[in-house]
């Protein structure tokens, strides 16, 4: 079995209950289905004036080889009494509600399978998309680097709900269709044998015709899904960056690069789409083939041999056709099947991805910060090139530390390292001696907040904003968070305080007031390490001196690690990194540095700190 659909399964196991029942509403959809045919022979033979003879009642049970004679003979004997002693219009009346309650029984039965596979299909999408969502929020930020986001968008939305089509035509097509083809065959079968050998030659050649004609589609159904992604990413790009598209005229550009997308789209889909057009018309023409064979050798038996009476070859054929079309669907389901086997590879391939920053079993949990964080000999590089060689450097206990250099230098980095976002190549980082890698990752992250130069805000009030870190915090602790980052004050001024929405990304807000949100969330937070990796870069001086001040509060108390431009932070800290090109070149304060008259010097002196 396809090892993407047994993964499937594993999903449709939880709702077994719907799958029994929708089986079970299949088969009785499908008994019902071909009885509805077999009515219409006394109906027709009415309708024809085909008076029935004295039938004599069967003779006695002659077991199960018999059964069909002893059936055929004992209906043949009722059905003749019931004609011989009622009124034509009332036998026709009778006929008539008999054929109208069996397909009113085979259309229920058909409605209940359908509902059981909605709980089932619609379940199966709840469930992977919450699986999905999970698991994309437990994988580390080096998955997301390197991949687009529309691609991983468009997998939690569009694939999903390719495989959850996939298992409602998965599950038609193992029960409805075989058992109403299966049906269908045994009472043709019973209706004339040597008829249904001559239509069985037809129908096996027709299907495997279709069949080879589907086989190319899996391939160009990917291509498709690769440029879909292509186009969410690249309209999620547009979106998220209009404001620099337009500010840099860069409109053309990206409509060009949209064009090139979409006219790739075009070819592929025209290409894929026609492919699929053809099976239609295709198999159309080749059921057509086969109903007309039979009409030519129906009407052999009917007229020349005598061998079959009207009525029962017009249900024949309208049995025959009801074999064609499952057929028909079991085809067309190849392709759909395949398609959502794609997709299913695509939507496990993140359920799936290893993730590389695995926290160990034997994880040790750790609650509090007491010596000090220790960069041992710490290599690392992303992708080829080393961004950090052979960094050591020591943060005690309540020092603030300040990294400086050329940007690119690989400040940033050391950040993400000691959040553990990714994990060192070579060397170590110790908190109180012990390897980050040892710790449990949700303790880690607890001993430390970070505020970045952009700031992260969701569309949601400001209270819960800066609630993130502690759901739980009471009104009174975000005021005084607020108030220690300098934001209560605008808050206030806000229409709705602190139940205001702010929008998608914070839109609504200043940059220093979006800044001073994130400090009221690192407050609130309140963890002994933080870290400030250039938090008022971004800002003009009068909400840069808003946010020092907040910042100042922040590290009061605190151990910190701070990425700063601002000379004034640099000088106050007590111990000054200097990093170069992945390296530190010098380590001292302020005043042993310049000193030195070395590399921080002349940063100093050209301020070309990392602007
Ligand atoms: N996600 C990433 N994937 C690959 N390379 C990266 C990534 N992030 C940063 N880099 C590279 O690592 C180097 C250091 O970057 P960074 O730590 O951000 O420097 P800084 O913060 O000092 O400006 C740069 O050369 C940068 O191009
Ligand atoms: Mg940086």
């Amino acid at each position: 079995m396809d090892k993407n659909l047994k993964k499937i399964l594993v999903y449709a196991k939880p709702y077994k209950k719907f799958i029994s029942l929708n089986v079970l509403s299949n088969i009785l959809y499908s008994f019902f289905g071909m009885l509805s045919f077999l009515v219409l022979i006394p109906m027709l033979d009415i309708l024809f004036n085909v008076r029935p003879g004295e039938i004599p009642p069967p003779p006695r049970w002659e077991g199960i080889t018999k059964a069909k004679a002893y059936l055929e003979q004992w209906l043949s004997h009722y059905w003749a009494q019931y004609v011989q002693t009622h009124e034509t219009a009332q036998v026709l009346i009778s006929v008539i509600a008999l054929v109208l309650a069996v397909i009113m029984l085979k259309n229920m039965f058909g409605y209940a399978a359908m509902v059981f596979a909605t709980f089932l299909r619609n379940g199966i999408l709840r469930d992977l998309r919450k699986d999905l969502y999970r698991k994309i929020l437990s994988l580390p930020i080096g998955f997301f680097s390197e991949r687009r986001k529309g691609d991983t968008f468009s997998r939690i939305t569009a694939d999903v709900n390719e495989v959850q089509n996939t298992t409602m035509i998965f599950l038609e097509m193992i029960v409805r269709e075989p058992t109403t083809i299966l049906f269908s065959v045994v009472a043709m079968w019973m209706l004339n044998a040597k008829l249904s050998l001559f239509i069985f030659m037809f129908v096996p050649v027709a299907g495997l015709i279709i069949s080879a004609v589907g086989k190319k589609l899996k391939q160009s159904s990917l291509e498709v899904q690769q440029v879909n992604a292509r186009f969410f990413s690249h309209v999620d790009e547009t979106l998220s960056g209009i404001k620099i598209i337009k500010a840099f005229n860069a409109e053309n550009l990206f409509i060009r690069k949209f064009d090139r997308i979409q006219d790739l789209m075009y070819r592929l889909t025209n290409r894929m789409a026609n492919r699929q057009n053809l099976s239609g018309p295709l198999s159309e023409t080749l059921g057509v083939a086969v109903i007309a064979g039979i009409i030519g050798y129906g009407g052999h038996l009917v007229l020349i041999e005598k061998s079959l009476s009207p009525s029962v070859f017009m249900t024949f054929i309208a049995l025959a056709y009801n074999v064609l079309t499952p057929a028909k669907n079991i085809a067309k389901a190849g392709y759909a099947i395949r398609r959502g086997l794609a997709s299913a590879e695509r939507v496990f391939e993140i359920m799936e991805a290893r993730d590389q920053i695995p926290e160990k079993p034997d994880a040790i949990s750790k609650k509090t910060f007491d010596d000090k964080i220790e960069l041992d000999h710490v290599y690392f590089k992303y992708e080829l090139d080393e961004v950090l060689k052979d960094v050591t450097f020591t943060i005690p206990k309540g020092y603030t530390v300040a990294l400086v250099g050329q940007s690119g230098s690989g400040k940033t980095t050391i950040a993400h390292l000691l959040m553990r976002f990714y994990d060192v190549t070579k060397g170590a980082i110790k908190i109180d001696g012990i390897d980050i890698r040892d710790i449990k990752k949700k303790d880690l992250r607890n001993l430390m907040a970070i505020v970045t130069q952009e700031s992260i805000l969701f569309n949601d009030t400001v209270r819960n904003n800066i609630a993130l870190a502690k759901p739980d915090a009471t009104m009174e602790e975000i005021i005084r968070a607020a108030k220690v980052a300098n934001a209560h004050d605008f808050i206030m001024q806000l229409p709705q305080g602190y139940d205001t929405v702010i929008g998608d990304q914070g839109n609504k807000l200043s940059g220093g007031q979006k800044q001073r949100i994130n400090i009221a969330r690192a407050v609130l937070k309140n963890p002994p390490v933080m870290i400030l990796d250039e938090a008022t870069s971004a800002l003009d001086t009068e909400s840069e001196r808003l946010v020092q001040e907040a910042l100042d509060k922040l590290m009061e108390n605190h151990t910190s690690l701070v990425i700063a431009h601002r000379l004034s932070t640099i000088k106050n800290a007590d111990l000054i990194i200097v990093m170069e090109k992945g390296r530190v070149i010098e380590t001292g304060t302020h005043r042993e540095l310049m000193e030195k008259r070395g590399v921080y010097h002349k940063l100093v002196t050209l301020q070309s700190f990392d602007l």
